[in-house]
């Protein structure tokens, strides 16, 4: 059929004559009226077929289509407020790709489904509505930090996926066989970005990045995206207030575009709306004060979690506690650099921490973004790769960086699984993305 329109372009056809191409997300018919109601990936559109209209064949195919058989529709577009979309298709013609037939019908119906069997089904499951707007919401989001860092000059360099050496910490490598040699899937670009840095100036990378993570946590994937910036020149204080201006750019990016999306999802809007800056800032040692209040034990007890102790990584439920006193995400800077990465630069006032910083995001989200100032001093980092047994051979490389022309420099990386849960305000993080990886699966 001619004219072939997508649905979220109708707005520029009423009156005239279109095709519409896509799947049957709803039926019901009125005697001699049936409701066709198309989705075709843009948006969703009532198919109005009058039996005084169409052919005896096109009217039987209306009883003939099943929920997500394919199918075009052509006929006039009228505008009708009552509409989903605004509009819809009064038919004269109608053709089937395909009929599911009934004996064998689409496996996602209109009622309650396990999450397991969604997840075994994934591929279908993205067709389902919340599924949609979540990931259109992940598109915007990852729309806006391009756009962001594009507009402030950085360059895209990707990093490679096969990897010699880790980046943070050996437990969590997933090992391959690279024709004999060992080589790891990356768990972070940003050793290839800081060369990068020094080449370019203010960098990025965006890509799969990989933790064999033996947790089950709402907040973990084996498999996950991440935007990592890295700039030369910068400091700690440089970094935190990007990351803050970053977040601030996608919440409010996300609030103008993906609207619809996030009421669909329902999203409390007014929680992204104060999502402003500044954030609040808190060393670490100011949050272990709040952490080792008799409030945040009594938390700690009540959710199951150990209570925190001086000197550890912030868990879960630290993170939940802290990020819960805030209407927007905090950083908390300056962590014992015994929990953090090799590469990390020493706070000038107490040497026993890094010069890093942990973006938290309010609600029980947790860590988004984790970033640092790097050690550009040779002879520091070389006993920081010793000190953490890693092998100095693949590390050759890295350590030029400190050899030729060294520079402070740092960057971040923000999770986009992460971010994305967050902003959309749902449970877990593996909707976040089309094919999820995790601890339990691989398919499909
Ligand atoms: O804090 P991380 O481990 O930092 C790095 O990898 C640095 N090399 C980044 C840099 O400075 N360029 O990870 C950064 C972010 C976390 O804040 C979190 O958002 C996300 O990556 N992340 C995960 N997301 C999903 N599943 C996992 N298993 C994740 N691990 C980290
Ligand atoms: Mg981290």
């Amino acid at each position: 059929m001619r004219d072939h329109v997508y649905i979220s372009d109708l707005n520029k056809h009423d009156g005239s004559r279109a095709t519409l191409r896509g799947w049957l997300a709803h039926t019901r018919s009125k005697g001699r009226i049936h409701f066709l109601v198309m989705r075709d990936g843009s948006g969703i559109c009532q198919c109005v077929v009058s039996m005084a209209d169409v052919s005896p064949e096109v009217w039987k195919l209306c009883s003939d289509l099943t929920l997500e058989s394919s199918f075009e529709a052509r006929g006039k577009v009228r505008k009708d407020d009552r509409a989903p979309g605004g509009f819809e298709l009064a038919v004269e013609e109608l053709r089937a790709f395909q009929i599911i037939p009934e004996g064998n019908p689409y496996p996602i119906q209109p009622k309650e489904h396990g999450t397991e069997f969604l997840l075994d089904n994934r591929h279908l499951w993205l067709r389902s509505s919340r599924q949609h707007a979540i990931l259109r919401v992940r598109d915007e989001v990852v729309k806006a930090c391009r756009d962001f860092l594009y507009d402030r000059g950085f360059v895209l360099i990707d990093s490679p996926i096969f990897t010699p050496a880790a980046c943070e910490g050996t437990s969590t490598l997933f090992e391959t066989d690279y024709f004999g040699q060992k080589a790891y899937l990356t768990q972070s670009g940003q050793l290839y970005l800081e060369p990068a840095a020094q080449a370019f100036g203010r960098v990025f990378c965006f890509g799969p990045t990989f933790r064999a993570e033996k947790s089950k946590t709402r907040r973990h994937l084996t498999e996950f995206w991440m935007i990592e910036p890295e700039v030369a020149f910068a400091e700690l204080d440089d970094i935190m207030e990007l990351s803050e201006d970053l977040v601030v750019a996608i919440t409010g990016r996300c609030l103008e575009r993906k609207r619809e999306e996030l009421k669909r999802l329902e999203r409390d809007l007014s929680r992204l709306e104060s999502v402003q800056k500044p954030f609040p800032r808190m060393t670490y040692d100011e949050a272990a004060r709040l952490l080792q209040s008799d409030e945040a034990r009594g938390h700690a007890a009540e959710s199951g979690a150990p209570p925190f102790e001086y000197g550890n990584d912030l868990g879960a439920a630290d993170e939940t506690f802290l990020g819960a006193r805030f209407d927007r995400p905090i950083m908390i800077s300056r962590y014992p650099a015994s929990v953090k990465a090799f590469y990390m630069q020493p706070d000038p006032a107490d040497p026993t921490k890094a010069l890093c910083v942990d973006m938290i995001a309010p609600d029980g989200y947790g860590e988004i973004i984790g970033g640092s100032q790097r050690i550009h001093d040779y002879d520091l980092l070389l006993r920081r790769i010793e000190e953490h047994r890693l092998p100095r051979q693949a590390f050759e490389w890295y350590l030029d960086v400190r050899r030729y022309g060294s520079v402070p420099h740092s960057g971040f990386g923000m999770g986009i699984e992460r971010l994305v849960t967050w902003i959309t305000g749902i449970h877990h993080l593996r909707e976040t993305i089309p094919y999820p990886r995790t601890l339990q699966r691989l398919y499909p």
